[in-house]
């Protein structure tokens, strides 16, 4: 029986690679770009496709090492095929299908945004994926909430400009932050004791979310006389309580308590605990290792997925796609 899976991510700024034995993760080493990244204020894609092409094959190494492997014992390849940079995307697909032809063992194409759906599910069992589902999709590139229902996923709704984490990256470039600004705006939001400057909520109708609105906001003010800790304080409090109203929305008009929250910004201190605060939610999160970018979701999502024979052949036609739907 097959057994052992390598996976690769390259989507967006972080190389990693995992092992799996079965569903569980025996291996996982990532290597974030984000100290070259943040000298520039964001990702520059030339730079990150060359430092993809530059660390993968040691990561690779060291990930099959440290699982006590061999590259010959694995038994299939998961990589990343979208959404994401096109030529961050096409390197780890290269060497998944390089991979693939070499060692004759097949290799599966995995959506980065379902990879997500399914981070606090990794090395679980299929019996504890609720089949039904609320999904929340927060990240560098997406926000979006949608519903699961059984392997498949119906969008609701999605951002009609920035994703909140764009935001959360914005509005830190404006207050002269360094790049990831959504870490440090929630460290700096535990921290400080000034008060939050009120700040306008977006609550568009039915389930799309808005954020050039609040991003706004926070650049006119700091034009002004501003206190920079009360600016950030105001962001988090608006930009978090929009994602609670269209989970508190979704959970009563389709009748369903699980929520599944994933993506980068799923790690935001204030939306867990305000997620928590909801009556009768049952939730799942991601461990905070598991919220940003990393191999570990591609190779659960892909191990899962055959395990209960959702996909059965490998692809090896496949190509990157930026705009990736879930
Ligand atoms: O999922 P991810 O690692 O990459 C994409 O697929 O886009 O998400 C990265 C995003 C960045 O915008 C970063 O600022 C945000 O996640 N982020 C946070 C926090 N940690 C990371 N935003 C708010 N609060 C956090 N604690
Ligand atoms: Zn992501």
């Amino acid at each position: 029986m097959n057994k052992y899976t390598l996976a690769i991510e390259t989507s967006c700024d972080d190389t990693s690679i995992s092992v799996h034995e079965g569903i569980e993760l025996i291996s996982l080493k990532t290597f974030s770009q984000i100290k070259t990244h943040e000298k520039f204020g964001g990702v520059i894609p030339e730079v990150a496709s060359r430092l993809h092409s530059k660390f993968i094959f040691n990561l690779i190494e060291i990930a099959i090492k440290d699982s006590g492997k061999t590259l010959k014992d694995m038994d299939r390849i998961a990589v990343t095929v979208g959404p994401g940079l096109v030529n961050t995307l096409q390197i780890g697909i290269t060497i998944a299908k390089t991979l693939s032809l070499v060692l004759d063992i097949p290799v599966y194409g995995i959506n980065h945004i379902e990879a997500h759906a399914f981070s606090p599910f990794i090395n679980m069992e299929a019996k504890f994926i609720p089949k039904k589902a609320i999904v929340l999709i927060v990240s560098g590139g997406h926000t979006q909430i949608l519903i699961k229902d059984g392997w498949k996923f119906n969008l609701l709704g999605k951002t009609r400009d920035d994703s909140v984490g764009e935001a959360y990256d914005k509005v830190a470039k404006i207050l002269g932050l360094k790049y990831p600004g959504g870490p440090t705006i929630d460290k700096i939001y535990n921290e400080t004791k000034k008060k939050a400057e009120k700040s306008p909520l977006t609550n568009l109708e039915k389930y799309d979310f808005s954020y050039s609105g609040l991003k706004s906001f926070v650049s006119l003010k700091a034009k002004k006389n501003f206190n920079k800790e009360s600016l950030m304080k105001g962001f988090q409090e608006s930009a978090i309580r929009q994602l609670i109203k269209k989970v508190e929305k979704a959970m009563a008009e389709f009748k369903i308590d699980d929520v599944i929250i994933g993506g980068g910004v799923s790690a935001n201190s204030l939306l867990r605990s305000e997620l928590k605060s909801i009556d009768n939610i049952i939730l799942h999160l991601p461990k905070i290792n598991y919220t940003g970018d990393n191999a570990a979701m591609i190779g659960y999502l892909a191990s899962i997925k055959i395990q209960e024979d959702i996909i059965k052949e490998g692809n090896l036609e496949m190509d990157a796609n930026s705009r990736m739907e879930i």
